[in-house]
């Protein structure tokens, strides 16, 4: 019986690997992971590694791998349910008793992907053993497809007048049957009718590897057929949520460090064909954050390889300013454009493995890169198309949730401006000094910055914003309630804020008598500055971000209050501090 992802989450959230790893084995904490000697496997020198924050466990010298679960089953020689019912039991939980509705959406699932299993299988031997299919085979031929490709992708053809559902009418339930998605109903003839008939079809898997999904290509050389479908919405396919080949190529994160994500099947196959195995597509639909953050679990390092024409570099840019906004400082996203008319599929076919990579490591242009250059292109050398072109890319670099992020982003950004903008005839001699200059600023503005938190960079813009309107916040001391820094240094300056803002004389920034050294900290580190100097007259607005940074900074104290909690929790497994947490969790939210 299947276990609803919540309970097994809710496990999950409870217990760190580490912590059910550690009750045997002997883990050191190493960086952001804890090292032990392999329970797989007798060694003297530590291989095994825990990595809590993406919840897995790796074994270096067995390639090992997986999550809490896993580890039981494998350390304990358990079932996956016994391994269930022992960590609940650990977690503190109840044991999970399995309601009638459990039931039936199990029985649904296992009918599901016995048929998917039971059509995938059929039409894969039909096209490999039916000599009446032979055109189809020529097909994949002409389109360089081996006998290996067809294999491992257990590519199928359906033909014309095939009649599946007649087979397995018998067997499974109707409503179950017409919920695959692979029949519909023909309103005239009466009958069900294939949806992928006189179709080639690649078949799409869940991540654990079973087929929940096809897509389609027709082989006639029309165009009012579509040239691919892809099987609807059902009970077990989400299209946002899944990536072709992902199964796959999941399992080679541990070799290579990043992941290509194209558009299409042909570009999937053609790859690993020719021996680019780290290959995903996104099939069709527009990139979702789910499908990115599903690829994240397994890789760090992404690399959107979209096809070589109009259609390809449209569906990157919208790709990149929505991807952008979730982009964060361990996570790195590029996109590889090839030459016109081109796919993935095509040019490694013409070129061959070590070219495209070589083309790869050449060519990929980081997502802020590709999208300062995509509007500078836009631009004509005027004012007020200089002007538009300012104003979208500081809008895309404010909608980056990350502070950190935000912050470079704009920074490289405003940068590469300034080298753009036309000055005079003297200053334009001076510009490779200029840049070289600039970009040494750049670089020692980042190590000052990166011994700095992100709460710290909140707190400095919290005070720049207050030094830089007192008469304002004065009026509005309400909204200070309650705030408390982080800092002490920060903390400090803070108190003697305040104290000078209650009191009911006028206040100037002379009047502050702040040390010139921290207030220059201050100002070059506020990462909103650049924000409040476009809204300057605009009270409300300033308002409206000193609240945003407050709430930001609250959040911050609540989630180090969470974060010693959750420390607590792995090792006394209460139900108490686990509801406190739960709590917090919540206020969190509100915040
Ligand atoms: P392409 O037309 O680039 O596909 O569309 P491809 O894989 O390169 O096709 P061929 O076989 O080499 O000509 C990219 C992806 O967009 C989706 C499919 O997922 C396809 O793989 N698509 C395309 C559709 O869903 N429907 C269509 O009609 C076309
Ligand atoms: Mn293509």
């Amino acid at each position: 019986m299947k276990y609803p992802k919540e309970y097994l989450d809710e496990i999950k959230t409870r217990l760190k690997v580490s912590t059910v790893v550690s009750k045997s084995v002997n883990l050191k904490k190493r960086g952001k992971e804890f090292v032990g000697l392999s329970p797989f496997k007798t060694e003297k020198t530590p291989s095994f590694t825990v990595n809590d924050e993406k919840g897995f466990y790796h074994c270096f010298s067995t390639a090992e791998h997986g999550n809490i679960f896993d580890f039981i089953m494998k350390t304990q020689n358990l079932k996956f349910g016994e391994a269930v019912k022992y960590l609940a039991n650990l977690a503190g939980m109840q044991p999970y008793t399995f309601s009638k509705k459990d039931e039936e959406r199990e029985k649904k699932w296992n009918e599901y992907s016995e048929i998917f299993k039971m059509y995938v299988e059929f039409y894969h031997n039909e096209l490999l053993k039916n000599q009446d299919f032979n055109f189809a085979k020529e097909y994949l031929k002409k389109r360089r497809l081996s006998k290996e490709d067809v294999l491992n992708f257990k590519i199928g053809f359906v033909p014309f007048n095939s009649n599946f559902y007649e087979k397995i009418k018998s067997k499974f339930d109707e409503k179950n049957i017409i919920d695959t998605g692979l029949f519909y109903f023909d309103d005239k003839k009466k009958i069900y009718v294939e949806r992928f008939r006189d179709r080639i079809i690649f078949p799409i898997n869940s991540i654990t590897g079973q087929p929940i999904a096809l897509g389609g290509r027709t082989i006639k050389e029309n165009n009012y057929l579509a040239k691919y479908i892809n099987s609807p919405e059902t009970p077990f396919f989400k299209k946002g949520s899944n990536l072709y080949n992902l199964d796959y190529a999941r399992k080679l994160s541990n070799k290579i460090e990043y992941v290509y994500l194209v558009e299409g099947y042909m570009d999937v196959v053609g790859l690993r064909s020719k021996g680019i195995e780290n290959v995903v597509a996104n099939l069709g639909t527009s990139l979702t954050d789910r499908q990115i953050s599903v690829l994240n679990q397994f890789y760090d390092d992404l690399i959107i390889c979209f096809d070589g024409d109009e259609s390809g570099y449209k569906a990157a840019l919208r790709a990149a300013e929505n991807l952008i906004k979730e982009l964060k400082p361990e996570k790195q996203i590029s996109f590889l454009f090839l030459p016109d008319k081109e796919d993935p599929d095509s040019f490694v076919n013409k070129n061959g493995k070590d070219f495209f990579i070589e083309f790869t490591q050449e060519n990929k242009i980081s997502i802020h890169n590709f999208i300062f250059n995509h509007y500078k292109n836009e631009t004509k050398n005027d004012p007020s198309s200089l002007a538009i072109f300012e104003k979208k890319i500081r809008s895309i670099a404010y909608s980056i949730k990350d502070e950190f992020i935000k912050k470079y982003v704009l920074e490289f950004f405003l940068e590469k401006l300034s080298l753009l903008t036309p000055n005079t005839a003297q200053n334009k001699n001076k510009t490779f000094y200029k840049k070289t200059r600039s970009l040494q600023s750049t670089q020692k503005h980042f190590n000052e910055t990166k011994n700095l938190s992100s709460i710290e960079i909140k707190e400095f813009s919290f005070l720049y914003l207050i030094i830089n309107n007192l008469e304002l916040v004065k009026n509005y001391l309400n909204l200070l309630e309650n705030v408390k820094l982080f800092s002490n240094e920060n903390k400090i300056i803070y108190d003697s804020l305040l104290k000078k803002l209650q009191n009911d004389k006028p206040l100037s920034k002379n009047d502050l008598s702040l040390d010139p050294q921290i207030l220059e900290k201050i100002t070059q580190f506020a990462s909103i500055k650049h924000i409040l100097n476009k809204i300057k007259n605009e009270e409300y607005k300033i308002l409206e971000l000193l609240e945003e940074i407050i709430g930001d900074i609250k959040n911050h104290e609540l989630e180090a209050r969470i974060e010693k909690l959750e420390s607590k929790f792995s090792k006394d497994l209460d139900e108490s501090t686990f509801n406190e947490i739960r709590e917090l969790k919540k206020s969190q939210k509100i915040n």
